[in-house]
């Protein structure tokens, strides 16, 4: 099946923002290719006057002559190879970097509720791979969009320069090949794309995995998660062995027609050359050029494979790119804004599905006053998460105020907000670092007393003051492990360090 959707609009913004800059490369790139496409088809046909005119007539001045144009040639061929290598090289690179760039802007700015319904590993995936792929595809197409369909004209028009009759097999030929290419290109699409998707399935299990593994060793699933990965494994190997058997199987059919046609020309070329029509020389270039119009045939089926492969990494990136970013109408923001802590709820109903309908938050009206400490109760999946995240306006209600210091929500610019609240989430999360690059990772400003204070109050620092680096103990990955209660504390330490007018703590008291 073909990828029914072609790329979009917005898809092809892509490439227009992120390449804009690199203005320069795009332009030079395709144009140093036009004098390697131009040297190419040169040297056949000056081949072909060195065997007629040289070496059948024995000049051996014509022979030196030419084959010195041809070395000339070459070189400027060579020139235009490299320097179209290295500018389309520039741009692809500098687009990856913009484009990783953009995305990862992307994922810090955009809405929150949209950002988080990617699973980090497909997000992973389109920062890197996809990136890689949409990359890729400004090299490949800075070559060979030039290139192929240049070198095809061009081999055809040089065919019917050298002998008009023996050009008409040509009719013959390259609709047999665009046939066959058609038919390759076709089978490949679907193909490819079942490739990707077996890869995707094996990045998304080697991640789970990785994070998983004290539940899988606890639960005996190592085995049964060693044959699942197995399987993915082996589905991966027969999806790419069917994409390289089509291309094994059509690779003889297309040496087939490409003998054939070699054996037609020498057929009709050789009569031609009894009948003084044709020289030797003359066939051997038109050989020459037939093969360069089955090259370029075969480059624009393959770049046909390549866009069709790359399209779904662009489209990925597009859906992370449409992403609004929230975040920034800062005109409409009161500022400066001096928060107090007061927290109001009116009225306030809430879905994750935009589900104006059905809304599991509903009516909510509550009032805490500043410096007051509140708790909310609820069974498990009742909301409660959902609520703080609401205060920290990670989300929007769908109807209804928050009011902070009796200013909606709405108005007050996030990062302010942001700044005087202290969250510890549900999740402990916690950046790999010493202790204190953890705490300085809210505020670089907080001083090591204020780190003290803080480790204090949340109950950790007599167990860091007996570790031998103290605050320089490095947590994490190449340092020492933290128990679960003790990652906790340090997130509550972490979230009192700023001494937040608003300390939010979600259910951190569990350990
Ligand atoms: N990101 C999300 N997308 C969609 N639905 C969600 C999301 N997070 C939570 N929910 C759903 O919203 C409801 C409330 O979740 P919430 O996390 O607020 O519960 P909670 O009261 O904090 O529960 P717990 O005590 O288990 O932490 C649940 O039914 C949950 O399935
Ligand atoms: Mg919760």
């Amino acid at each position: 099946m073909m990828r029914d959707k072609n790329f979009k609009k917005w898809d092809l913004d892509i490439f227009f923002d992120n390449l804009k800059p690199y203005k320069k490369s795009v332009i030079l790139a395709p144009l140093f290719m036009i004098f390697e496409v131009v040297m190419d088809l040169l040297q056949p046909k000056l081949l072909a006057r060195v065997v007629d005119e040289g070496i059948v007539k024995g000049n051996l001045n014509l022979i030196v002559h030419t084959g010195l144009l041809m070395l000339g040639i070459a070189i400027v061929g060579l020139i235009g190879g490299i320097g179209c290598t290295i500018f389309s090289s520039i741009a692809s690179q500098n687009f990856g970097y913009d484009l990783r760039k953009t995305l990862f802007k992307k994922i810090q700015n955009g809405r929150f509720k949209d950002i988080s319904a990617f699973s980090p590993s497909s997000l992973i995936t389109r920062l890197t791979n996809d990136v890689s792929q949409a990359q890729q595809l400004v090299l490949f197409s800075l070559r060979m969009l030039v290139r192929a369909p240049f070198l095809c004209i061009g081999g055809i028009a040089m065919a019917f320069f050298i002998n008009l009759k023996l050009s008409s097999m040509i009719f013959v030929v390259i609709p047999l090949l665009l046939f066959i290419f058609y038919f390759i290109t076709k089978k490949s699409f679907s193909l490819f794309s079942t490739m990707q998707k077996k890869i995707d399935r094996i990045n998304l299990m080697v991640r789970e995995n990785l994070a998983g593994i004290r539940v899988i060793r606890i639960f005996n699933r190592s085995k049964y998660e060693k044959t699942r990965f197995e399987n993915a494994n082996e589905e991966l190997v027969d999806a790419s062995l069917n994409a390289i058997n089509l291309t094994v199987k059509i690779g003889p059919l297309v040496m087939i027609v490409v003998n054939l046609s070699i054996i037609t020309i020498l057929w009709f070329g050789g009569k031609m050359t009894v009948n003084s029509e044709m020289k030797v020389g003359e066939i051997m270039a038109f050989i020459n050029y037939l093969m360069i119009i089955l090259m370029s045939l075969m480059m624009i089926s393959n770049l046909a494979i390549f866009i069709s492969r790359a399209g779904a990494s662009i489209e990925r990136i597009s859906e992370v790119l449409n992403i609004e970013e929230m975040d920034k109408k800062e005109a409409s923001y009161k500022k400066p804004f001096f928060i107090k802590g007061k927290i109001e709820f009116k009225n306030v109903s809430f879905s994750y599905k935009n589900n104006q309908d059905t809304p599991f938050l509903k009516d909510i009206s509550f009032s805490i006053e500043a410096g007051e400490t509140a708790g909310i109760i609820g069974t498990t999946g009742a909301g409660k998460t959902t609520i703080l995240s609401l205060i920290a306006n990670l989300y929007q209600p769908l109807s209804g105020n928050i009011l902070i210091d009796g200013c909606d929500i709405s108005e007050i610019d996030p990062y302010i907000l942001r700044d005087n609240i202290g969250f510890v989430t549900q999740e402990t999360m916690l950046f790999s670092g010493t202790i204190r690059d953890i705490m300085k990772w809210v505020d670089e400003k907080v001083s090591d007393t204020e780190i003290e204070e803080s480790l204090r109050a949340a109950e950790i620092y007599e167990f860091i003051s007996k570790l031998p680096d103290g605050l320089e103990t490095f947590i994490g990955q190449k340092g020492v492990n933290l128990s679960g209660g003790q990652k906790q504390r340090l997130t509550i330490a972490r979230a009192i360090v700023k001494k937040p007018k608003i300390l939010i703590l979600d259910d951190c008291t569990s350990s």
